[in-house]
């Protein structure tokens, strides 16, 4: 046990999750719970040991939750490791270009003229839109009157949408925000239909279905950005390179390459537009309805998060998410039980060895940040909701590899410090106005489809405190 502390059970309790059965599924189970939903694959045997080999038709899995064979395989061996195409498919359908699936020298050009847009000195210039996000949500429950019943899983992703859209493209999209949004969701759930094909590793040239439909959409979206860029490059032409704070779209345009001092052609401005969009929306929106169902559930730590946020929100913006640590506290707390990400995965290049066991070329690396938050040898009692954990005078105590919700590594998430704040801020905006109760008859369980969400949403009471 790696991260032993002391727990305060008043105040935890034990949220839901698949019971993992006892012995591994035989191939037919696995595939129709694969399709259903890939987290009750996970049998107990997977939260006890370090490393595990799972015999596919096509592959062999190597599932590793070793934290020092996760660290060799994602930063000290990294080269031997690339991201694996059934994951860039499932991640970045559509976004071929975009940072997220992009290997070799153009990844590494990318990734360093990138880098800038969400360093932290950036991420903190986007409190204030991440404040009015939250501002114009509240305002809408507001409107709905007192003890309004709303979806909150739903709730989340408008505005998580919307924090991209106010970064992203201050101005405005300049079309139809509405159809710009169920364009959205369609994308999403044309890519959310993970087939068991897919996790098999079966050639893309097999026939799925969906594709075309997808593509549809793609190109919505490809037009309306297209447009959106153009007028940005007119607005752009003859204005000085530090006015003001520039928005994500305006950083993206004026991006240079640090070794060559080229700029990115428009196709990978708006790939790159793109995969921001795909990969900070739902992410950030399920860690956000995690947050408050956890939170509707522990009386006590809603108490403590709305102090908090009473009292900073009073203060500067200047710093605002650096002095939430409580609020901050939950949503780690809720991207270790439910991350977003649930599973990684890598193929290997060449031969290695793994926590002793010998890997071989072509080998499937699967590294499930639900397994490893939850796993035996590494957590005390990792079942139960306990924020505690990353309170700051503990929270360098859990080990770097024993905790993965952004990956890590050369391929680490480019937007965790944006996601962080970002969930943090608005988790605490609302909670300091509203209360929130789950609907007596509501069922809520983690589903993995494509990111970690709750299977049937979040039904909710919100009630205001008063204004
Ligand atoms: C709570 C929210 C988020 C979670 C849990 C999350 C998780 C992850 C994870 C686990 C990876 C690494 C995948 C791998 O190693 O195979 C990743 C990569 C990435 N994420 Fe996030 N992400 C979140 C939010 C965001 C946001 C807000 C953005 C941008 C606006 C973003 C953009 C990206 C990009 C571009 C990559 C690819 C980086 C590269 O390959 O160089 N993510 N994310």
């Amino acid at each position: 046990m790696l991260h032993l502390r002391e727990v305060d059970l008043s105040e935890s309790f034990c949220p839901p999750a698949p019971r993992p059965p006892d012995q591994r599924l035989g191939l037919f189970k696995l595939l129709a719970t694969l399709k259903r939903n890939p987290l009750e694959c996970w049998s107990a045997e997977f939260f006890r040991e370090p490393i595990a080999r799972v015999r596919l038709p096509f592959t062999d899995a190597i599932l590793v939750h070793d934290p020092a064979a996760i660290k060799h395989v994602l930063v000290d061996n990294a080269g031997n490791y690339r991201k694996d195409p059934i994951q860039r498919r499932i991640l970045a359908s559509g976004l071929a270009d975009g940072l997220l699936s992009v290997e070799g020298e153009r990844w590494e050009v990318q990734r360093r003229t990138l880098a800038p847009l969400f360093a932290k000195r950036t991420v903190t210039s986007f409190t204030s839109a991440m404040l009015q996000a939250a501002d114009q949500m509240a305002q809408r429950w507001y409107s709905l009157g007192p003890r309004a019943s709303i979806d909150v899983a739903a709730e989340m992703t408008l505005i998580t949408l919307n924090v991209l859209a106010l970064t992203i493209f201050s101005d405005g999209i300049g079309g139809d925000y509405d159809e710009f949004r169920a364009a959205m969701s369609a994308y999403f759930a044309g890519i959310g239909r993970i087939g068991a094909f897919d996790l098999l590793g079966l050639p893309q040239s097999a026939p799925r279905l969906g594709r075309r439909r997808l593509r549809r959409t793609m190109a919505y979206f490809e037009g309306v950005i297209d447009q959106i860029i153009a007028t940005r490059q007119r607005r752009l032409a003859g204005v000085a390179a530090d006015e003001g704070s520039p928005d994500l779209l305006t950083l993206l345009l004026r991006a240079l390459d640090p070794a060559t001092g080229e700029a990115m052609s428009l196709a990978d401005v708006r790939s790159n537009v793109l995969t921001f969009l795909s990969a900070g929306h739902e992410t950030t929106a399920n860690t956000l309805a995690w947050s408050m169902f956890l939170l509707s559930q522990a009386r006590e730590w809603r108490a403590r998060v709305r102090e908090e946020a009473r009292r900073e929100l009073a203060g500067p913006v200047e710093g605002l998410a650096d002095r939430l640590v409580v609020t901050r506290a939950v949503v780690e707390e809720a991207l270790r039980l439910y991350p977003p990400i649930a599973a990684l995965s890598r193929t290997a290049q060449g031969p290695d060895r793994l926590a002793g066991v010998a890997i071989k070329p072509r080998a499937l690396i699967v590294i499930a940040p639900y397994v490893l938050h939850r796993h035996r040898l590494l957590w005390q009692r990792p079942d139960m909701f306990d924020p505690a954990r990353f309170l700051p005078d503990v929270r360098g105590t859990i080990p770097r590899f024993a905790y993965l919700p952004f990956g890590s590594g050369p391929r680490t998430c480019i937007g965790a410090a944006f996601a962080l704040q970002e969930a943090t801020i608005v988790l605490a905006a609302l909670v300091h106005r509203f209360d929130m109760e789950l609907l007596p008859d509501a069922r809520v369980w983690p589903s993995q489809k494509i990111t970690l969400r709750p299977a049937y949403g979040l039904p909710m009471r919100v009630t205001a405190y008063d204004r």
